[in-house]
């Protein structure tokens, strides 16, 4: 089990990053999955209610990668974290299958308005569906949804919901695409999802 999904993490990383030039490359020198396979053991021992083992994974693994993941997030398969470094994911954050995110992003919460103690144990991150790729340094805040195959520009500061299959970007982001729904949408600049979903079943 371990091994298979494995080779589907080194599969997806191969398939989305022109630079990979090897499985072997990858494994032993992208910080991108060394984070995401820490935070599998980080999330598996915050729902075994191990608090300071899962934090400790996740401060470990920041330390190594600079990459920062609440144990608490939920990260379903496929995952592509290119690059990685500054990019931040908190704690009520839910993220679909087959997403791409790339350095210097925020899946963060919004300044709340009323006090601290209150927003505990409420989504305050947002949920990313499937086949959603955010470009470098985006901001995206709140509790917000970012729909199937949306995409996200670079530097965009998002804190509205975004419907599926559309392009937003700027401060605060507009939407400046929305293609016809399909499953896997194509990502020009470094993700091609099409190419990306292919390779991905055939690790399967
Ligand atoms: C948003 C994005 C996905 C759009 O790609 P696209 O669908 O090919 O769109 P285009 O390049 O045709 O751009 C469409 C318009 O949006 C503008 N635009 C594109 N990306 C933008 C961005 N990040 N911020 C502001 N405007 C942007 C373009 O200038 C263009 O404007 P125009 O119509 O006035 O000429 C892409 O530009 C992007 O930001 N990708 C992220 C890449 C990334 O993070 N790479 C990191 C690699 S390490």
């Amino acid at each position: 089990m371990f091994f298979k999904r494995l080779n589907q993490d080194l599969t997806a990383f191969c398939s989305r990053d022109p630079a990979a030039t090897s499985k072997l490359h990858v494994l032993l020198l992208y910080p991108g999955l060394h984070a995401l396979l820490l935070h599998r053991l980080a999330h598996r021992l915050w729902r075994m209610h191990l608090r300071f083992p899962a934090l400790f994974i996740a401060f470990l693994s920041r330390f190594l990668t600079n990459i920062e993941i609440h144990p608490a997030a939920t990260i379903q398969e496929g995952l592509v974290i290119d690059h990685g470094s500054g990019l931040v994911i908190g704690e009520t954050t839910i993220i679909g299958k087959h997403c791409t995110l790339y350095q210097n992003v925020t899946l963060g919460g919004i300044a709340p308005s009323i006090n601290t103690a209150s927003q505990k144990n409420r989504q305050r991150h947002p949920h990313l569906h499937d086949y959603v790729i955010i470009g470098a340094g985006a901001q995206v805040l709140g509790a917000i949804t970012i729909g199937t195959g949306a995409r996200i520009g670079a530097n965009a500061v998002v804190t509205n919901n975004v419907k599926p299959h559309t392009t937003v970007v700027g401060i605060p982001a507009k939407p400046i695409k929305h293609t016809p729904q399909k499953t896997a949408p194509d990502f020009q600049p470094y993700a091609l999802t099409t190419d990306t979903q292919k390779d991905d079943k055939k690790a399967r």
